[in-house]
């Protein structure tokens, strides 16, 4: 499987140079797109290339990214694997990328675990309430939306406070690069206004926490991550690509996974 990877930041070139080093069986590079960084040791190219080249390209370059070249990379009959899953929560998105085939949509499991079984479970029958509670490094969740009274005192916080709670759909776009988890939850349980989300900043925290509480008529769950950010991009977490990497591992090669 030839695999091209859109945005060569924290999460493209890990995902890159593991492929380039043949550490997945089965895949390999086709090449890396990205229009602001050309990382030392990656093949670097244009999109056009990238298409006519990739049989999956992994998007790992931004909400905008998504939207702009998400369509056009299925419509050139490429699979494409999100990353930045926290895009769908915008309205007729997902469709859009469904519609634009052949190429078929796959959903990076990113930072959290769990979906499999809160899909199965939505399946049964449909979740009474879910709750996902992300817990990150105060100054990792300064936004610009924020005024600089509120930044500040992020910056300064001595204690946890919660930023803000409510819909994951509000969540998700309030905080783009902390609350993809958020919408991966949503889609997981079919369900984006059952879903609650809330961020809470950690001036102390030294891993990222997500906790996931949902009940239904299939049971009561809860998932507790706690992970170790990216030292780059404190608001990643280090585990990301690897997630990327057991999804093209899982696609490349005939074997039995978990799915
Ligand atoms: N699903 C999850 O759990 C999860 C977890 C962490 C991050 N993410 C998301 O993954 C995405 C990437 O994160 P990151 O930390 O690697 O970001 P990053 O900022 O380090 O890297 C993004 C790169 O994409 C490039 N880029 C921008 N537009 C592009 C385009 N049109 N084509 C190609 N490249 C383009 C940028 O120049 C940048 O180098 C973000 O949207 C982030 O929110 C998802």
């Amino acid at each position: 499987m030839k695999v091209g990877v859109l945005g060569a930041g924290s999460i493209g070139s890990v995902v890159a140079e593991a492929l380039r080093d043949g550490l997945v069986p089965g895949a390999e590079l086709a090449g890396v797109v990205d229009p602001a960084l050309s990382p030392a040791g990656l093949p670097m190219c244009a999109l056009p290339e990238l298409l006519s080249t990739s049989d999956l390209v992994v998007e790992a370059a931004g909400q905008r990214a998504l939207t702009d070249a998400g369509p056009q990379v299925l419509s050139a009959g490429c699979d494409l694997l999100v990353v930045s899953v926290g895009a769908l929560a915008a309205d007729g998105l997902l469709e859009k990328l469904l519609a634009a085939g052949p190429g078929a949509v796959h959903l990076s499991t990113g930072a959290i675990g769990g979906l499999d079984l809160l899909r199965s479970a939505a399946l049964l029958g449909q979740f009474e309430r879910v709750v996902i509670e992300t817990t990150k490094k105060a100054s990792s969740l300064v936004q610009p939306w924020m005024s600089e009274a509120e930044a500040e005192e992020l910056r300064q916080a001595t204690a946890p406070v919660e930023l803000r709670r409510g819909p994951a759909r509000e969540i998700t776009a309030a905080f783009p690069k902390s609350a993809n988890v958020a919408a991966s939850v949503a889609l997981a349980v079919r369900d984006w206004d059952v879903v609650e989300a809330a961020v809470i900043a950690d001036p102390a925290a030294p891993l990222t926490s997500h906790v996931i509480t949902a009940a239904g008529p299939a049971g009561e769950y809860r998932f507790e991550i706690r992970n170790r950010p990216s030292p780059q991009t404190p608001t990643s977490s280090q585990v990301v690509p690897y997630a990327v990497l057991s999804a093209l591992e899982a696609l490349a090669t005939p074997r039995a996974v978990f799915r």
